[in-house]
């Protein structure tokens, strides 16, 4: 079974005051975008769970999120049927998988990249190991994994069982998910700089901000379909001044491609990826080749809130 696995972006992220669990709340319109890793799931009838990726600075064990909701999975497959858990290794008669990893999206750079695949790996495993979990109980899972994992995942209910969302607003810490219309803008430039930026030391750093109010305040304006340009100014991400007080260098790039591209440039996530976005594919194609030949920044053009479908 293969499946192809999206980026996202934050189109808007607004962050309020850390609580006690030390997580933010959030508000985040959250698209995916086409750029994608590819997953191939094989069954292993010896119950083991087996990863190989094409990047070999990423780990392959427990530390990969694709390993982390294959074992949740299986523990949970144990549960269900009355086993025990395999949280530690391999237990015969257990479903168990091998699985290939094609890395495409960048690590570290606010697109999602391990959050979709550890998506993709539960809704393949559901049907691969053929558990029929509702999507309620795989989003609590993923909710497990990482905050980003559930929006892949489009929310507890309404959605076709082998489809990744293409569209949410999300709160909570990122685990509350409602999905909405894509953007009318059709086509996003993606800038991607060659730095990774540490979600949680960008957070360490918004704490040490002044905070902006209105952090929670609802954003129906995203459902009145602005065209590219109008939406661009209503977008706004809280995590941009912590990030460009770790990076000025991010900052100063961001501040230069929107000047030459003459329209609002922001950050994906914690960064380090640029975004802006586009009605016309020629009109984004032009801007992405002035970014890449005056800041020499890798740039691609490609559809926003693509739908991706297990392929077997
Ligand atoms: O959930 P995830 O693993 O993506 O979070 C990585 C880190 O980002 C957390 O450990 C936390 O420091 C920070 N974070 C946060 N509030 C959120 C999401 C993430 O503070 N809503």
């Amino acid at each position: 079974m293969r499946v192809l696995s999206p980026a996202k972006i934050n189109l808007h992220l607004r962050v309020g005051p850390k609580q006690l669990d030390g997580f933010h709340p959030l508000v985040t319109w959250m698209v995916t975008v086409g750029l994608f890793d590819t997953l191939d799931f094989s069954l292993d009838t010896a119950g083991r769970v087996g990863l190989s990726c094409s990047d070999p600075s990423l780990p392959v064990d427990d530390r990969n999120l694709v390993v982390r909701a294959a074992r949740l999975l299986q523990a949970e497959a144990a549960r269900t049927s009355g086993g025990e858990s395999s949280i530690s290794g391999p237990v015969a008669g257990e479903p168990g998988v091998r699985i290939e990893l094609l890395k495409v999206i960048p690590t570290g750079g606010g697109l999602g990249g391990g959050s979709s695949n550890a998506a993709v790996t539960l809704i393949a495993l559901n049907e691969l190991w053929g558990l029929n979990l509702p999507r309620q109980r795989l989003s609590e899972l993923a909710a497990g994994i990482g905050s980003d994992v559930p929006f892949f995942l489009g929310g507890p209910s309404g959605i076709c069982p082998s489809t990744i969302c293409s569209s949410a607003i999300c709160t909570g810490r990122g685990e509350v998910v409602s999905r909405v219309d894509s953007p009318s803008a059709t086509w996003v430039v993606l800038m991607l700089p060659d730095m990774s930026m540490p979600t949680p030391a960008v957070y360490r750093q918004f704490d040490q901000m002044p905070f902006s109010p209105g952090w929670n305040e609802a954003i129906g304006w995203s459902q009145q379909c602005p065209p590219a340009e109008e939406l661009l100014r209503l977008l706004r991400n809280d995590l941009e001044p912590p990030a460009f007080a770790i990076s000025p260098e991010l900052g100063r790039l961001r501040k230069t491609a929107e000047t030459l591209v003459s329209r609002p440039v922001r950050m994906s996530g914690s960064g380090s990826s640029l975004f802006t976005l586009f009605s016309d594919h020629e009109v984004a194609e032009k801007a992405a080749f002035l970014i890449h030949s005056q800041l020499a920044l890798r740039t691609m053009t490609v559809p926003i809130a693509v739908i991706s479908n297990l392929q077997k």
